[in-house]
């Protein structure tokens, strides 16, 4: 079950090896998970419709891994700690033996409210150890999850609900954020008037209030498990059937299901997780992430589970109740790698390091980053202060659609460098390709990254809509997955993502298609067209910027403010609190080109404040509308 490498050399050999016989590779790895029956052939692929079919024939269930494989070494060992948003209400700590209980009781009372193998469910849930429970519940018995970030809104919910056809949803009465309650409950609610699918919604009881329950169709957590026995057998899947669904961002206004599978999946986020955080035996990990991402998926629950370790839930944020509070948690439980986001670190340092100071931080062994690319400057302030120039740092590049890390350095077993997330982990194949779609073989170039051959927890598909799947991902460059991001190659062979190179922003590690939220924006009234751009950000990364034509262009500043307002609460109705732009410019028109094409290289050099660095405007149908743009930009 180690699968740890253990120094650079060990690295560049398995790294060749996994390149020279790729099947071979991975076939060795899964041969270390329990599987109810084994697979036929390691891989079998075309990256032409996409095809994708790892561990062919294999038969498993992600929980039998995550859980049963380990009771009788680990029955008694921590698997999940707690740590809620009120440092004075009191912890959990689950073994392993708890976590397999709750679980297969939870399973059980899907099973009797009626769910089965394949039917989708939605969790919208705060970050308290039953969304983790949800989570394996349902994979327990083959049904597919699809968890939503809790901060989005009801009509984002209803969207994602009714594209996967979910027939439940599992929520909370509602939701603890620093000192903040967000009610879910009457979010959900509002979205399943929308949504014909829903049979059942089951709510965990987090805050003890009332919030409307419909008759027949809504069931508290607490009497949905009572009686239900602790073992439930686990549901045998095909390596290929659906684990999950979850929803990202992409350069189209509608977010897409992103879908992964059980068998593939299972091997990569273990894999990954042991070699990227070098997690030893009695070690505490904690990931900061939410596990309505893709990083609480894969390095919260998944990974971490699978490889028998001790993962940490927080349910708080990191400045509650002050900026101490990640230190603080890290030196109450132990931690020993920590893993977050550079906004989180960026947002920190602006707090001043008296906050991180006053903790010992002494079990730290392992830092990790992850969402954005780290700017030196936060990526020297957490080495320095959060690690103690002690600590390795690890820069983890990947996607919801790669399932899993993909560059980035193993522990300490890698050199380091600030702001380059480094060389990919054995089996993964990047490449930079230039304009042409040619793959750049020397190094200190930059290009559009691409990965040429397939990996285990890669996408399979986006639900529903299997062509959409194909031309974002396939078709840009034939033979090749393309991530939507740009990146550089040091001398050393050193990967440096640079962003997005397509119309994706990256705000505070969350991804944003600027159609969506133009489209959000459109919904206003008084909004008659909108075109949106990211612009750098210096806690966020990057910024939302609108600019906006409305009916009428409001006159005084008033005016302005007021509209301002009502556009900002319409994206907070349509999308949540996390697409807020953070600039509204009123302008009378849109640079556009004669074909009636916005140009956006022009909206995002005015957005980052560079408007003498436009470049050619000639071919726009009407040059001035840029000067009164200019003349107005915020
Ligand atoms: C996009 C994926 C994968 C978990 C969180 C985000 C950017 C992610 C890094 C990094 C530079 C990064 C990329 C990528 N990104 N990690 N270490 N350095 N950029 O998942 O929402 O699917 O977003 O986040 O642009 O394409 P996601």
């Amino acid at each position: 079950m180690d699968l740890k490498i253990q120094s650079f050399e060990e690295y560049q050999s398995k790294y060749k090896q996994s390149v020279e016989k790729p099947e071979e590779f991975w076939g060795d790895i899964a041969e270390s998970f329990f599987w109810r029956k084994k697979w036929d052939k390691v891989l079998d692929y075309n990256f032409q419709e996409p095809n994708i079919n790892w561990f062919v024939g294999g038969k498993l269930n992600i929980t039998e891994n995550a859980l049963d494989r380990h009771l009788p070494e680990r029955g008694n060992k921590l698997a999940l700690i707690w740590e809620p948003n009120d440092p004075k209400e009191r912890f959990i700590r689950w073994t392993y033996r708890e976590l397999y209980e709750k679980v297969n009781q939870f399973a059980n009372a899907l099973k009797a409210q009626g769910i089965g193998k394949g039917d989708r469910v939605a969790i919208y849930m705060p970050m308290i150890p039953e969304l983790t429970v949800a989570v394996l519940a349902c994979a327990r018995i083959g049904a597919v999850h699809s968890v939503v970030f809790a901060g989005f809104s009801a009509h984002a919910l209803a969207d994602r609900i009714n594209d996967a056809q979910c027939k439940m949803v599992i929520t909370a009465d509602g939701l603890n954020r620093g000192a903040k309650q967000i009610p879910l409950k009457r979010v959900v609610n509002e979205a399943a008037e929308h949504c014909d699918c829903i049979e059942k919604i089951i709510v965990y009881d987090r805050l003890g209030w009332a919030p409307q329950m419909k008759e027949g169709r809504d069931v508290w957590w607490h009497d949905a498990i009572e009686g239900m026995s602790k073992e439930c057998e686990a549901e045998v899947m095909d390596s290929e059937d659906m684990l999950f669904i979850l929803y990202t961002s992409g350069s189209t206004g509608k977010p897409k299901g992103v879908v992964h599978t059980c068998g593939g999946y299972m091997v990569y986020t273990s894999y990954s997780f042991q070699n990227v955080f070098q997690v030893g035996e009695s070690d505490v990990y904690w990931c900061t992430a939410d596990v309505g991402w893709i990083t609480g998926h894969s390095y919260i629950v998944y990974g971490p589970l699978i490889s028998g370790a001790t993962t940490m839930m927080f349910e708080g944020v990191p400045t509650y109740p002050d900026a101490g509070r990640f230190w603080q948690v890290c030196d109450k439980h132990g931690v020993n790698q920590f893993y977050t986001a550079p906004t989180a670190i960026r947002s920190l340092m602006s707090f001043g390091e008296d906050h991180v100071l006053s903790y010992s931080l002494d079990s730290l062994k392992v830092l990790g980053s992850v969402g954005e690319p780290i700017n030196e400057e936060a990526w020297r302030w957490y080495h320095i202060h959060v690690g103690k120039e002690r600590c390795p740092v690890v820069d983890t590049w990947w996607q919801t659609e790669t399932g899993g890390i993909m560059i980035s350095g193993l522990g300490a077993h890698s050199p380091q460098k600030p702001a380059h997330a480094g060389y990919p982990l054995p089996g993964i194949q990047p490449v930079l390709l230039n304009q042409e779609g040619e793959e750049i073989q020397e190094n200190e170039v930059e290009g559009y990254l691409a990965v040429k051959y397939p990996w285990p927890s890669m996408l399979r598909t986006t639900y529903g809509d299997h062509e959409r799947c194909r031309v974002t991902y396939f078709s840009h460059y034939d033979g090749y997955y393309f991530t939507g991001d740009g990146a550089k190659r040091d001398e050393n062979g050193m990967y440096r993502i640079i962003g997005r190179v397509d119309d994706v922003i990256n705000v505070s590690g969350h991804r944003f298609g600027t159609a969506e939220i133009e489209n959000a924006i459109n919904m206003n009234d008084h909004v008659v067209e909108s075109a949106v751009v990211g612009y750098p950000h210096p806690v966020k990364g990057q910024g939302i910027y609108a600019y906006v034509i409305c009916e009428t262009l409001p006159e005084t500043e008033e005016q302005e403010d007021i509209l301002r307002a009502e556009i900002v609460e319409t994206v907070v109705e349509e999308i949540g609190k996390i697409a807020k732009p953070e600039k509204i410019q009123f302008v009378p028109g849109l640079p556009k080109t004669r074909s009636g094409k916005i140009m956006r290289r022009i909206l995002r050099k005015v957005a980052e404040g560079e408007p003498d660095k436009l470049g050619d405007t000639s071919t726009l149908l009407d040059p001035t509308v840029v000067e009164t743009i200019v003349a107005t930009a915020l």
